[in-house]
């Protein structure tokens, strides 16, 4: 069922194609607003919807292109309708809907974490169900046990921020730029990640719920007391604060992994991308013998073919969305 697809949870306009059977991407097109919302350190919700208005057409007309198909070719319509901005879901919701509705044909809502906890099925080598899945992004960190493309349960979450939103207010913190993730690994590289003895967040034993806020509180009491033009000091610090969230993160998914009594560990959303965390959790699931699935990092941080895939189980499971149908903030999974 060839598949059109739209994602703007959030600071990206994307559009993808998919023949979602075969699970073969015919195009993925993200359009970043990056340039819009560095001199801001963060994203601005407001700048962030009047973009994806501006971009919206042209990103779904360049999936087409690219997919060399048209919209006669199309069979279903999806679109993240939440959790997000609600000013940025309700643009490409609404075009999504708008869009089917005059041709014709069915859209379905998708929640933007099923996309995320589904993309690893997109790539060659594929996981059998269940299995046990880390979300984490900018918005997001949580675990889950994925028993089918369309049921999952919640095993934990963070209880303030995301992991991603901690890259991205350290990297404020040091003046390093937005997205603050892909700067710190960077930086982290160069660094000595024992430098700073950062806390970890294990909270109650057993517990696979997260916490980065008092992380975050610590990284910012050391960039206070710290000399912030010494390039050594700067890496040191992005170092063990990358160490500290890797941690964590590796540890609770591990442990989710066996709580769930089966062998199969996934990763999704943009701080999967993090060159750390991919080493960390490949050399432990290794040495637990669990078989692990990273998806390539095109698919790890917001993509419309992930969207796709979500959202074309959701219509085979009998989701549809009606014409009123609203944008939701908040994601009843998480
Ligand atoms: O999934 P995503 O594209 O958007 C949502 O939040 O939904 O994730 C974006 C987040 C940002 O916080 C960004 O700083 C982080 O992912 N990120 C990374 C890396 N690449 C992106 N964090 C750590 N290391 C990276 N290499």
């Amino acid at each position: 069922m060839l598949t059109l697809a739209i994602e703007t949870s959030c600071d990206d306009t994307a559009a993808a194609v998919v023949h979602a059977e075969q699970r073969r991407v015919l195009s993925s097109i993200i359009s970043s607003q990056h340039e819009v919302h560095t001199p801001f350190g963060g994203i601005v919700p407001e700048l962030a919807s009047r973009r994806h208005i501006e971009m919206i057409q042209p990103v779904v007309a360049e999936a087409l292109a690219r997919a060399g198909v048209t919209l006669d070719h199309i069979k279903l319509i999806a679109a993240t309708q939440g959790p997000g901005l609600v000013g940025s879901l309700l643009v490409g919701f609404t075009f999504a809907k708008a869009l089917a509705l005059t041709r014709n044909l069915p859209c379905v809502g998708v929640d933007h974490l099923a996309g995320h906890l589904l993309s690893c099925l997109l790539e060659q080598d594929t996981p059998s169900f269940p299995y046990t899945a880390l979300i984490v992004s900018g918005g997001n960190t949580a675990l889950f046990r994925v028993d089918s493309p369309t049921s999952y349960i919640r095993l934990g979450r963070t209880r303030d921020d995301a992991a991603g939103e901690a890259f991205d207010k350290v990297a404020k913190m040091l003046h390093l730029g937005y997205p603050g993730g892909p700067i710190i690994a960077r930086l982290a590289e160069q660094g000595n990640a024992q430098a700073y003895a950062f806390p970890r967040a294990w909270l109650a034993k057993d517990s696979l719920d997260f916490s980065f806020s008092g992380l975050k509180t610590a990284v910012h009491n050391t960039v206070m007391a710290s000399d912030q033009s010494d390039e050594t000091v700067v890496c040191d610090i992005c170092a063990s604060f990358e160490e500290a969230v890797v941690e964590v993160l590796t540890h609770k998914t591990i442990m989710a992994t066996h709580s769930n009594q089966h062998n199969q560990v996934v990763l999704g959303g943009g701080v999967a991308a993090n060159k750390r965390l991919r080493q960390r959790i490949q050399t432990l699931c290794q040495q637990e013998g669990l078989k692990l699935f990273l998806p390539s990092p095109v698919f790890c941080t917001d993509n419309a073919a992930m969207i796709a895939l979500a959202g074309y189980h959701a219509y085979q499971n009998g989701q549809e969305a009606e014409p009123d149908a609203d944008a939701y903030s908040r994601s009843p999974l998480h």
